[in-house]
């Protein structure tokens, strides 16, 4: 009996706690309007910083993409960092920019790889514009996209701006189309209730001025993007993810499980290191508890799932209690749903990402 009590305690609590979070913020929140003043006029200069390594197949494209943003071309620099890639990507970017000489580009080549952070943070050194984007290569923005994130920032209380992804290019982009649905509804409400943690260096924006206090990008843990855009957000600012910014990213068809858990691993390391950080500033009540909640989804409660199927298992092997048996074969069962299913799978990641983060930040990750 009592084995079974706490497994479906753990259980209910696994489930509970993010289904109460989604439909809190989704009522609560989602539909609000934005508390923000936006100018479409307001333009900034602006530095967008393309961090690449081993990009040989996509930076063509991605500088195409860049160019064809409606921004005023004298009002928008590109840098370039590479960290020494050996397929030819700096010399693809040097034979690009000699063929288009109206856009501002600057190429930067690291001989030693160090990790995206160090090379952002190499970059930002040069940026000149009063906000920085950073912008992955293996996603691709639409047209208006940067105009549309940088109108934002006419309201001096935002201090960073993300987007919305869209998987593309890939067999396995079903699961990760169904996984981004719950995220984003997440991303858009935390946003309007204050700050959303979760950013996407695909399209980051972040005011110059800002970034130099903070003393640039954390080199220590892998999301830079999230980090950054959390820690503005702890000083007092608004970091937000609009609705309808959206930018398409190549999900990969080799190493997808990797893939999913490194970025988990990176999710991990940043909400530990934001709980401790937090305890320092004066944060917003809503801030506070989205970081709590978020803490808890990314950090304890894949564990809570886990525990509980252990307890079932031993139930019905030791004990060979009934109920357990039942409880057990219902959760196979459910994983013929699909957002059961995608569900799950991101527990697992989490909890791979947990035990790989013990042997390596993967700070420097393989490509
Ligand atoms: N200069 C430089 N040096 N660039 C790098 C390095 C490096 O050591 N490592 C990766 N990059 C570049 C890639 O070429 C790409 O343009 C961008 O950084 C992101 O790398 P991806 O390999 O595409 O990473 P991801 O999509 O899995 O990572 C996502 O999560 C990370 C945090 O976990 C993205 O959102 C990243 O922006 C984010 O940092
Ligand atoms: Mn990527």
């Amino acid at each position: 009996m009592i084995l079974e009590v706490a497994a479906l305690t753990l259980a209910g609590t696994h489930f509970g706690v993010p289904l109460l979070y989604y439909y809190y913020l989704k009522s609560r929140y989602l539909n609000k309007p934005w508390s923000i003043k936006v100018d479409e006029n307001y333009k900034p200069k602006v530095t967008v910083i393309v961090p690449t390594y081993m990009e040989a197949e996509l930076i063509q494209g991605k500088l195409r993409n860049l160019y064809a943003q409606e921004y005023p071309k004298d009002l928008m620099e590109i840098i370039v960092i590479d960290s020494g890639s050996t397929d030819g990507t700096a010399e693809l970017v040097e034979g690009w920019a000699s063929k288009h000489k109206g856009v501002n580009l600057k190429l930067i080549r690291e001989a030693e790889r160090r990790g995206k952070a160090y090379a952002l943070n190499h970059a930002l050194k040069y940026a000149i514009g009063e906000v920085v984007v950073t912008a992955d290569v293996d996603a691709l923005w639409p047209n208006r996209a940067l105009a549309e994130a940088l109108k934002w920032f006419a309201d001096p209380t935002v201090g960073a701006v993300s987007c919305l992804k869209k998987p593309i290019g890939s067999k396995i982009r079903g699961v990760e189309e169904d996984y981004r649905r719950y995220y984003n509804v997440l991303r858009v409400a935390e946003s309007k209730a204050y700050a959303t943690p979760i950013f996407h260096g695909e399209l980051a924006v972040f005011r110059r001025s800002l970034l130099e206090l903070l003393g640039g990008f954390p080199t220590d843990i892998g999301a830079d993007d999230s980090h950054t855009a959390t820690r503005i957000a702890l000083l007092g600012y608004r970091a937000i993810v609009p609705e309808d910014l959206w930018v398409e990213e190549f999900v990969p068809n080799e190493g997808y499980f990797l893939w999913r858990a490194r970025r988990a691993q990176h999710l991990i390391q940043h909400f530990v290191k934001t709980i401790k950080e937090a305890r320092k500033h004066k944060v917003a009540k809503e801030f506070r508890k989205i970081i709590a909640v978020e803490f808890f989804l990314h950090v304890v409660n894949p564990w809570l799932l886990l525990t509980s199927i252990l307890i079932l298992v031993v139930s019905i092997v030791v004990f060979s209690l009934l109920f357990a048996a039942f409880v057990m074969i219902l959760g196979l069962a459910l994983l013929n749903l699909k957002h059961y299913r995608t569900w799950i799978a991101q527990q697992l990641f989490l909890i791979v990402a947990a035990l790989r983060n013990l042997k390596s930040k993967e700070i420097a990750w393989s490509k």
